[in-house]
């Protein structure tokens, strides 16, 4: 009997996307106003789901306590009010798109969590873009 449990998270962030190799023009027509090159903000709704069997002793699939403390420690502490290309060191050379960042969240949860539970990602850039990562 495989459940899984859910943890939604926030925070709020700046980015920039541009591929360095292309001219403004082209960073302009691709990534729209994300290309600024002053940046702008996004408030960003993150929900963590691990999925597993439940233990018999405790009746949890993972205890609640310990994965708010990951996510508060390992990613709202690193990412709420920092500029994601400055100050994030995954994103020096890599863009922070939803895309992206949610594969640096579950990479930097995944090895924290139990192997035998499966983890996913779900990243909300807005109320009506998100992006899933499950590691696949
Ligand atoms: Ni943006």
């Amino acid at each position: 009997m495989r459940v899984t449990v859910n943890r939604k998270a926030h925070f709020n962030a700046a980015h920039r996307l541009y591929n360095n190799e292309w001219t403004d023009a082209r960073n302009a027509s691709v990534f729209g106003k994300c290309a600024n090159p002053n940046y702008h903000g996004h408030n960003y709704d993150l929900i963590v789901s691990v999925t597993g069997e439940i233990n018999p002793d405790t009746g949890f699939v993972m205890d609640m306590k310990v994965l708010k403390k990951l996510i508060r420690e390992d990613i709202e502490e690193q990412f709420d009010h920092k500029n994601l290309n400055e100050e994030v060191k995954e994103f020096k050379t890599l863009n922070p798109t939803a895309e992206n960042i949610s594969v640096v969240i579950w990479n930097k949860l995944r090895n924290k969590i139990d192997q035998n539970l499966d983890l996913s990602v779900t990243l909300y850039e807005t109320p009506r873009n998100f992006v899933t990562y499950n590691g696949g």
